[in-house]
């Protein structure tokens, strides 16, 4: 099974898709994640993503499908029961190439499933978000905090502050899913399979509806 999470940022992309990797038995292939590990590890890839993580702009086209479609070799070697994308796609290129790679694969995407939520609501989550730095598990300083502060309670790693949770790099990042990534939902409207969940509610009770649309087709529609 393959599904595609479109939301702002700070709609709770990356929590959700956490969650449905527990539920579903998926693979998460969320590319800012991936970006972030690279940097941390010094990388040649790294190096060269770090200047346009920071500022929020999009990582060029080519590396980002290149990151894609090494994870998704993992999923047909067995590692996983098909994906959840976090952060992908993020432009018609990237929709287009997605649905390239999927069908090579005798696959196509189930569901697309938007997570709506007011902006008002985003800069607060993204101003409280921390990230551990090992293993990226995503934690809210009022939400979702670490039992122990700044100590990751999935890996031990360290807890802190994503670089891009700037105010100019979130207005950026937010200007750029408004103009580039938001069109990918009439882009796959078409096809009959995207639904809304409203983001603004409780993590379990979103989680909830998005099993929902998956499971059994209901849900918020
Ligand atoms: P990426 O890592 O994808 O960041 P993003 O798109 O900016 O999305 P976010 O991670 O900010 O938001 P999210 O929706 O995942 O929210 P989260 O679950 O963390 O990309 C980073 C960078 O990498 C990009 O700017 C770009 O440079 C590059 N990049 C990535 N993909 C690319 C691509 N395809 N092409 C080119 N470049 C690419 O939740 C936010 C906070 O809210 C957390 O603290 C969480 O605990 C909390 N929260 C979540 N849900 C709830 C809830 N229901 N109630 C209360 N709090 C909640």
């Amino acid at each position: 099974m393959y599904i595609v999470l479109i939301g702002p940022q700070g709609s709770g992309k990356g929590t959700q898709a956490d969650r449905l990797v527990n539920s579903l038995g998926v693979m998460k292939i969320s590319t800012g994640e991936l970006f972030r590990a690279e940097r941390a590890a010094g990388t040649e890839l790294g190096k060269l993503v770090a200047g346009i993580l920071d500022a929020g702009e999009l990582v060029p086209d080519d590396v980002t499908i290149a990151i894609v479609e090494s994870r998704l070799e993992e999923v047909d070697r067995g590692a996983a029961l098909g994906a959840v994308f976090d952060g992908f796609p993020r432009n018609l290129s990237q929709a287009e190439a997605l649905d390239v790679a999927l069908d090579g694969r005798g696959a196509a995407i189930d569901h697309v499933v938007e997570i709506a939520i007011s902006e008002d609501k985003l800069v607060r989550r993204l101003s409280g978000r921390r990230v551990c730095s090992n293993c990226g598990a995503v934690y809210h300083i009022d939400h979702a905090p670490p039992s122990v502060p700044g100590v990751c309670d999935r890996c031990g790693g360290k807890v802190e502050q994503r670089a891009d949770d700037t105010p100019e790099a979130i207005r950026r990042r937010l200007a750029i899913f408004a103009e580039m990534t938001r069109p990918l939902l009439a882009y796959y409207a078409e096809r009959g399979i995207v639904s809304q969940v409203d983001g603004d509610q409780p993590m379990e009770a979103v989680e909830k509806d998005i099993l929902s649309i998956i499971q059994d087709g209901s849900g918020a529609a």
